[in-house]
C-alpha cells in the first residue's frame, strides 16, 4: 500500500509514476506495472464518458468510478479528481464532496485545479485529513475562461503567479502538484522551489514524477495531446478483435464445437 508519505519519501530519489484509471481492468494493469499513484481524473469525461469538455463530469460518476478503481488497486496510491464546481462554491460542500471520495469510493487523497480560491479549501482538508494533490498551469475546468487548451505560464507575470501559488499551496498542506502543459524551464523552477514532488504532464523532463491519461498511453485515445506518446495501439488490437469477432459470427465460424456443449439426454426432446 503506497501512502502520501511513500510519495514525499520518493521526491528527488526517484521518479514519481502517475496515471489516470477509470475503471478495474485499467486500474489492475497500471498498478500491476508498478505506478506510484493512480488518477482517477475528471478526464473521465472526455475518455470514457463521451464529453468534449470535463465539465459536465459530476460527483456521482467520480465516486463511482474511483470505487471501481480503488477496488482493483493494491499498491497504488489513488487519488480521485474533484469534479468542476464540486468545490470552491461552498466551503461546507467542498469539504463534504472531497470526504465523500475517501469515505464512500475508498479513494487515499483528491487532487483539486488550483489556484488563488483553494489555498485556504487546501488548508482546510489537509487539517480534516484528506490529503490534496494541487494542480496548476493548464486547468482544463477553465476552458471557458482560457479559450482553449493551450500552453500556460509562457510570459514572466504569468510564470510568478504559478511559482507563487505553487509556494502557497505547499504551505497549505498539499502533498504534491500536478503541473500541467507549461514551459519545461518553469517546471523545473518550480520543481527546485519545492519540497513536495512536481508531477508534470506536457511539463518537460526536470519534474519529481510524470502523468499521462491511461488511454493516450495505450493507444485508445482519437486524439492524443502532443506532449503525450501512446506506447501502444490499444484501439487498433481491439477494432482487429472485435471485427474479427463480426466476421466470424457472419461466417458461422464463431461458436465452433469447442464452443458449445450437445447435452446426450436430449437426444429423445424431438
Ligand atoms: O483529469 C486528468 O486526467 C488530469 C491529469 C491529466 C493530471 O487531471
Ligand atoms: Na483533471
Amino acid at each position: 500500500m503506497t501512502t502520501v508519505t511513500d510519495i514525499l519519501g520518493k521526491t528527488g530519489v526517484e521518479p514519481i509514476t502517475m496515471l489516470t484509471a477509470y475503471d478495474a481492468p485499467g486500474a489492475e494493469i497500471a498498478d500491476e506495472a508498478g505506478v506510484d499513484v493512480v488518477l482517477v481524473g475528471d478526464s473521465l469525461g472526455n475518455a470514457v464518458l463521451g464529453h468534449d469538455s470535463t465539465l459536465p463530469v459530476t460527483v456521482e460518476e467520480t465516486l463511482s468510478h474511483t470505487a471501481a478503481v480503488a477496488r482493483a488497486v493494491e499498491d497504488a496510491l489513488v487519488v480521485a479528481d474533484m469534479p468542476f464546481l464540486s468545490f470552491g462554491v461552498d466551503d461546507a460542500e467542498s469539504v463534504r464532496n472531497a470526504g465523500r471520495m475517501l469515505k464512500e469510493a475508498n479513494a487515499d487523497a483528491v487532487k483539486l485545479e488550483s489556484g488563488a480560491h483553494t489555498v485556504g479549501l487546501t488548508e482546510r482538508l489537509v487539517a480534516l485529513g484528506v490529503p490534496v494533490m494541487a494542480h496548476l498551469g493548464l486547468t482544463p475546468q477553465r476552458v471557458n475562461q482560457l479559450g482553449g487548451y493551450g500552453r500556460q505560464g509562457t510570459d514572466e507575470g504569468a510564470a510568478r503567479e504559478i511559482v507563487d501559488l505553487a509556494r502557497d499551496h505547499e504551505e497549505a498542506g498539499a502533498f504534491s502538484l500536478v503541473l500541467e502543459h507549461v514551459p519545461a524551464n518553469l517546471a523545473a523552477h518550480v520543481t527546485a522551489e519545492l519540497d513536495i514532488p512536481t508531477i508534470g504532464i506536457g511539463a518537460g523532463p526536470d519534474c519529481d514524477g510524470q502523468v499521462l491519461v491511461f488511454h493516450d498511453v495505450v493507444g485508445l485515445s482519437d486524439w492524443t495531446p502532443p506532449f503525450a506518446k501512446p506506447f501502444g495501439d490499444a484501439r487498433g488490437e481491439m477494432e482487429r478483435a472485435v471485427g474479427d469477432y463480426v466476421a466470424a459470427v457472419e461466417s458461422g465460424a464463431f461458436p465452433a464445437a469447442e464452443h458449445s456443449h450437445v447435452e446426450e439426454d436430449l437426444e429423445h426432446l424431438y
